[in-house]
């Protein structure tokens, strides 16, 4: 098949076309195929050498070319991490014959060119683009643990020196449109259609017939310096100061293996000849391929996505549905967050509240997001427009009549909740699905008072709406597989991240949030440093420390969510203990500690400023008391993968891509792990690893880590999950 992948086609003037289109995928992919094409074409050019002109090389398919194959680079180990430093090396040959023919490439980029995509490209001399703000171009490498080990580093650092091309394309993964590409210089030439890019790129080629520096690239020119210089360099030395702080800003503190990597092989590859270079950036590359980050991140951030998108986790046999409105109850913050998303997506919306100036008020959340919008120049006054125009206040639930679906977001009071529904059942069309923004009253209980409760869901957004991209959709007992197959469309619908959870105290994501702030709490009430319990979670990849979180939270709504669950154990005839995490919660609220609203809680908030642990904190409990640093990651990290673990147990989640995608989108769980669910199963050790990690935390420090038998039976058979989505 492999003479089908690369058409080559030379013209009478000697200029030959090679059209990548991959016979047995949508898109062309550093697969078998591609390799052994790749070889033929190479060993093709080289044979006719003196009869070419020169190359234009693209791609038949929608993008240009999808880059690396994902499935084989997940399956790299330590034991194959040999084979794979040799094909990597094979296919960057391939690449660097290409660069050194003697005779100009010319990349024509049809569309995307991700990651191995845009390394085929920076190895043409010269990369001619669609001007079309949709086309992506980029090493989003990192993102998924890895480097670009493609010649990628080796290239760009070469082309726009080690600082250009470490922020933002290599370290960051940034992906740009075309014409932001050309003006940081990766791409060369812009032309308005499709069709003009073949012509234009032979063009090109007959100018620069006679040109031979046209077909050698600069790093292959005796003398060549890398812009910006080296380590080695005065220039670079002097702007060497600001780096690392310039570094920690844009890694944010994530304790990701390959940024570290990336940047070493710039840095080190910047002070060598360009093969050793690329040597040593394949050396990197497998590394990172062959350690356990990369195979998480590459389960997260691909193939859980790619199960989210490709419908994998909504019931079978339900036609896809789309809403024109929905209807809004509740125009307060999170209303207010969900009208706007909606409006975004093109969905119009009825936002009720029970004022009309309460339901004004909530569009004029949008009204404030959309002109910030404006004012950076991301959307215009007209786009602006044409959102605001689709939101209608109302405080008239007639005006509900026509809406495909409603999503409640008012107090969270269970007898409002109930009343309203009863209202809104009166008004709209029976087949309409009702959805429940509710944080903590269980799904079960409220769809129990509905006429229909087989079309009452739970659709738990996050705050802010707008920044937050996931949406845990939550079935109570009756609800009916469509309802659920709806629901997750009209999440799409508005451009967020559905995970599907069964009903319980907590759901799934803030079940497993509550015990990392208790921990944070209970270290803090152990006599540990504050400062150490929070420096612990960031280091460890959490968003946002403990205690932190424990204020934005709020010190009264956490205790008020424990006398709930005290409330229900005691209704159930079992009791809950208290712990000191507890109790210095309570303690801290007897002081008028109550968090960052009321002003002061963990942290003081001074006008000016930023925010700053509160001093008597260490005073009144700071014993000195020393957890190694890597025991108070493991805590936090196993604390709340022990009770992801319980949701699997109780029924709460049946798979893991929602255990996974829920965790890093929904809570913060830190994503070079992969997740909760992948963080116990890619262990070291698998899941038995984690469960005699978990044994020994227990051992020293508590018996909220000890893991139940039903864990500890999945661990023995091997597996968390039995279907996985
Ligand atoms: P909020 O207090 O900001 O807004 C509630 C709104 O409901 C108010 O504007 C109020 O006037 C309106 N309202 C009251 N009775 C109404 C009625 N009969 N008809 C129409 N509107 C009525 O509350 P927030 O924070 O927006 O929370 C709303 C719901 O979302 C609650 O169930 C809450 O548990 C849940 N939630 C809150 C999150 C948060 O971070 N605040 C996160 C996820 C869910």
């Amino acid at each position: 098949m492999s003479e089908n992948m690369i058409r080559y086609e030379r013209d009478d003037e000697g200029i030959v076309t090679l059209t990548m289109d991959d016979p047995n995928a949508g898109a062309n992919t550093m697969n078998d195929t591609y390799k052994a094409a790749m070889d033929e074409t190479i060993n093709r050019l080289e044979a006719e050498r003196e009869e070419i002109t020169g190359v234009v090389l693209t791609s038949a398919k929608k993008t240009f070319f999808a880059g690396g194959n994902l499935t084989d680079l997940q399956s790299v180990t330590p034991e194959t991490a040999g084979e794979f430093f040799e094909e990597i090396e094979g296919i960057k040959a391939q690449l660097r014959r290409l660069e050194q023919l003697g005779k100009p490439v010319v990349a024509a980029i049809n569309g995307a060119a991700l990651g191995g995509g845009l390394e085929i490209a920076l190895a043409t001399h010269h990369r001619i683009a669609v001007d079309d703000p949709k086309i992506k171009l980029g090493l989003p490498e990192v993102s998924l643990g890895l480097l670009p080990g493609g010649g990628g580093v080796t290239r760009l650092v070469r082309m726009l020196g080690i600082q250009e091309a470490l922020m933002g394309w290599l370290l960051q993964g940034q992906q740009r449109n075309p014409a932001a590409a050309q003006e940081k210089g990766v791409i060369d030439q812009l032309v308005g259609t499709r069709e003009e890019l073949v012509p234009a790129a032979k063009a090109w080629i007959r100018e620069h017939a006679d040109d031979e520096t046209a077909a050698v690239k600069p790093w292959d020119v005796k003398g060549h310096k890398i812009p910006g210089g080296t380590p080695s360099t005065p220039r670079f030395a002097a702007n060497l100061p600001a780096f690392p702080a310039n570094l920690r800003k844009t890694l944010k503190g994530a304790p990701t293996k390959s940024p570290r990597a990336i940047m070493s092989a710039a840095v080190e590859g910047s002070q060598v000849d360009f093969d050793t270079a690329s040597r040593i950036e394949s050396r990197y590359i497998t590394e990172l391929a062959a350690g356990r980050e990369s195979t998480a991140m590459i389960q997260a951030f691909f193939f859980d996505m790619q199960a989210i998108n490709s419908g994998r986790l909504r019931p079978e046999g339900v036609e896809k549905s789309t809403v024109g409105t929905v209807g809004i109850l509740g125009a307060g913050m999170m209303g207010a967050g969900i009208a706007y998303s909606a409006a975004t997506a093109g969905i119009d919306v009825v936002l009720k509240d029970v004022s009309l100036e309460g339901a004004q008020k909530g569009k004029g959340y949008s009204e404030k997001l959309l002109a910030k919008q404006v004012e950076k120049g991301r959307k215009t006054q007209a786009q602006a427009d044409e959102i605001l125009d689709r939101i209608t206040p109302s405080a008239d639930a007639q005006d509900l009549a026509g809406v495909d679906a409603v999503i409640e977001a008012v107090f969270e009071d269970y007898d409002l909740k109930k009343t309203v529904f009863s209202e809104v059942e009166a008004v709209v069309a029976p087949d309409v699905l009702l959805c429940s923004n509710t944080s903590t009253l269980p799904i079960t209980s409220l769809q129990e008072f509905t006429s229909r409760p087989k079309d009452f869901i739970g659709l738990h957004f996050f705050s802010p709406v707008d920044k937050m991209k996931l949406v845990e959709i939550i079935r109570g007992e009756q609800t009916s597989d469509e309802a659920t197959a709806r629901a997750i469309d009209i999440v799409q619908q508005i451009r967020k991240i559905p995970i599907v959870v069964g009903d319980g105290r907590g759901f799934y994501t803030s079940r497993v949030f509550g015990t990392l702030i208790l921990e944070g709490a209970t270290a803090l009430a152990e006599g540990v440093d504050p400062q150490f319990i929070e420096r612990a979670a960031t280091q460890a990849g959490f968003p946002a420390p403990p205690l932190a979180m424990l204020d934005e939270v709020s010190l009264t709504l956490t205790q008020h969510i424990r006398a709930e669950a005290e409330k229900a154990a005691a209704a159930e005839g079992t009791t809950l203990t208290r712990g000191p995490g507890e109790e210095l919660i309570d303690t801290m609220v007897e002081l008028g500690r109550k968090g960052r609203a009321a002003g002061a809680g963990m942290y003081d908030y001074p006008a000016e400023g930023p925010k700053v642990l509160w001093p008597q904190l260490r005073e009144r409990w700071g014993t000195g008391a020393e957890v190694p640093f890597e025991d108070l990651q493991d805590r936090y990290l196993f604390i709340m993968a022990l009770e992801t673990a319980g949701c699997f147990e109780d029924g709460v989640l049946t798979d893991a891509v929602s255990a996974n995608i829920g965790g890093i989108f929904g809570i913060g769980f830190p994503p070079h792990t992969g997740g909760p669910a992948t963080f116990m199963t890619n262990y070291e050790g698998g899941l038995a690893g984690f469960v005699a990690r978990a044994n020994e935390l227990a051992d020293t420090y508590g018996e909220r880590f000890r893991p139940s038998a039903w864990l500890t039976e999945r661990a023995a058979k091997g597996t968390l999950v039995d279907v996985s989505a």
